[in-house]
């Protein structure tokens, strides 16, 4: 039995108060990082959105009837839609487009691959049946091959046959020749 006159010491536990600066603090720390993250967000959301889209196949453009096709190559000009990142962008594409003897059609890019300037099929009376760059006088055969100046073919075409018409699509290294 305890002694009446003693004085019963419980531990008590000691209570932690928020000084009214400790509470100030941790408002306005708080409301500013909810504001910071507001005006974060749609900055974050603004610049991975392209990464976000959902990636589409590549697209082909119509360019023209398989029954127009012959062996000699002929000039196509089409309108080709780039997406880069957020800005999308016409332009118009060129392909020279012809089918070999076994009848696959394939379409060559006409940027020479030197340095970029424009072929033209028999564009030079002393390399006939070839494309040929007046810039620096590069020159392939009827496929692409390069002959003289350029160290590689002229690109491909991404080509398609389609209820009777050649679509092309994106510009590709040509790896038939
Ligand atoms: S750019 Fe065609 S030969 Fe130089």
């Amino acid at each position: 039995m305890s002694n009446p006159h003693e004085i019963e010491h419980k531990p008590h536990k000691a209570r932690k108060e928020m000084s009214r600066r400790q509470f100030l603090a941790y408002t306005l720390g708080g409301t500013t990082a909810f504001m910071a993250a507001g005006a974060a967000l749609p900055m974050i959301r603004f610049a991975v959105d392209p990464l976000l889209q959902k990636k589409g196949g590549e697209t082909f453009v119509k360019v023209v009837e398989v029954a127009k096709i012959t062996n000699e190559p002929q000039e196509f000009n089409f309108e080709l839609t780039r997406f880069d990142g957020w800005y999308e962008d016409k332009a118009t594409m060129t392909a020279w487009v012809r089918k070999d003897e076994n009848n696959n059609i394939y379409a060559l890019s006409p940027i020479c691959k030197h340095l970029g300037c424009t072929v033209d099929w028999n564009g030079s009376a002393s390399h006939k049946d070839q494309y040929f760059c007046q810039c620096h006088g590069a020159h392939y055969t009827k496929d692409g091959k390069q002959q003289a100046v350029a160290l590689a073919p002229l690109d491909d075409y991404n080509i398609k046959i389609e209820n009777g018409f050649v679509y092309l699509g994106q510009v590709v290294p040509n790896k038939r020749v």
